[in-house]
């Protein structure tokens, strides 16, 4: 048996949060550099969500996400992943025409991309099936209840779930399918605190909020959202950490000043020939930017 790092998140490990706590922490992932930080900094399960069309690749929904846009993707967290969870999100389409499609998307996550588990939205009888028939296959699934933001186009807009009785015994009714199917965890998403207090209370895999108020299991938000690195609007539900939007801008507002200024670069960030050799070649410019060390060399393909 290959050997794992010991406190590496697995699915069971995972599970038994629900009894033993601490409280499951989550955040959505897209690339290689966010990834890495976010696993060295403890986070537990990292969602490549197909938020990634809204967040990063500009759609205006998540309906036009492929499967190829995710497996690139989450191949990307997953390199840069040691000890989290990966999960990858099913995008809209790849898990509705047939069970064989569908558990052969899911496996995708598995095989090419290096996720150890897939996430499908919504809890319809057949999408039950498609939970039974992946968790048969070997592949761990997450479900996903509340809002289900694949469905836009049949709801309309985006709202709260389970603002009345009936949505909300529908959400209940729901997660508790899902973990019949044979899911490990069910996202709850946009819905009463009170209602996932209840789902939370009456499943016994874990549940993952994402405006559902503070009694899960544990927390999911989305990468750009948190740090305040989108332009657009933000739900009531998300807390922004930083402000990345505006330390990016005015990064690149001062770049943009030094080059225009001429600051940008300078003596400290140019290359140098080396003493003596100016003469030899009487002055003139040799065209490789000088300083003996030219193109991508030292420094993981950066001259020094
Ligand atoms: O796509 C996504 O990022 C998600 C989370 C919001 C749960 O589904």
């Amino acid at each position: 048996m290959p050997d794992q790092p010991m406190d590496r998140m697995t699915v069971p490990s995972l599970m038994a949060r629900k009894a033993s706590g601490p409280r499951i922490v989550c955040l959505t992932a897209y690339d290689f550099p966010s990834a890495k930080i976010l696993d060295e900094a403890g986070v537990d399960l990292i969602l490549v969500g197909d938020s990634l069309g809204m967040a990063v690749l500009g759609y205006e929904t998540t309906v036009p996400v492929t499967m190829d846009e995710m497996i690139h993707h989450t191949k990307a967290v997953t390199r840069a992943v040691k000890r989290a969870l990966v999960v990858g999100d099913m995008p809209y389409f790849s898990f509705h025409l047939s069970a064989d499609e569908t558990i052969r998307n899911a496996s995708r996550f598995l095989k090419e991309a290096g996720a150890a588990a897939v996430k499908i939205e919504g809890a319809s009888k057949r999408r039950l099936r498609l939970v039974e028939a992946m968790a048969e296959a070997e592949i761990p699934v997450m479900g996903h209840v509340g809002l289900t933001p694949q469905s836009i186009h049949s709801l309309g807009q985006y709202r709260v779930k389970g603002m009345g009785a009936e949505e909300a015994s529908n959400i209940v009714e729901g997660a508790r399918n899902l973990e019949k199917a044979g899911a490990f965890a069910v996202v709850l998403e946009s819905m009463p605190r009170e209602v996932a207090k209840i789902v939370t209370e009456s499943v016994g895999i874990p549940t993952i909020g994402i405006g559902a108020g503070p009694a899960c299991d544990g927390q999911v938000l989305v990468f750009h959202d948190f740090l305040g690195y989108s332009a657009g609007y933000l739900p009531k539900f998300v807390r922004k950490y930083a402000d990345l939007y505006g330390t990016i801008s005015r990064a690149v507002g001062e770049y943009a000043a030094d080059v225009r200024g001429g600051r940008f670069p300078d003596d400290s960030t140019s290359y140098h020939l080396k003493p003596g050799t100016e003469a030899a070649f009487g002055g003139r410019a040799s065209g490789t930017g000088g300083g003996g060390q030219t193109g991508r060399k030292g420094g993981k393909g950066r001259a020094k």
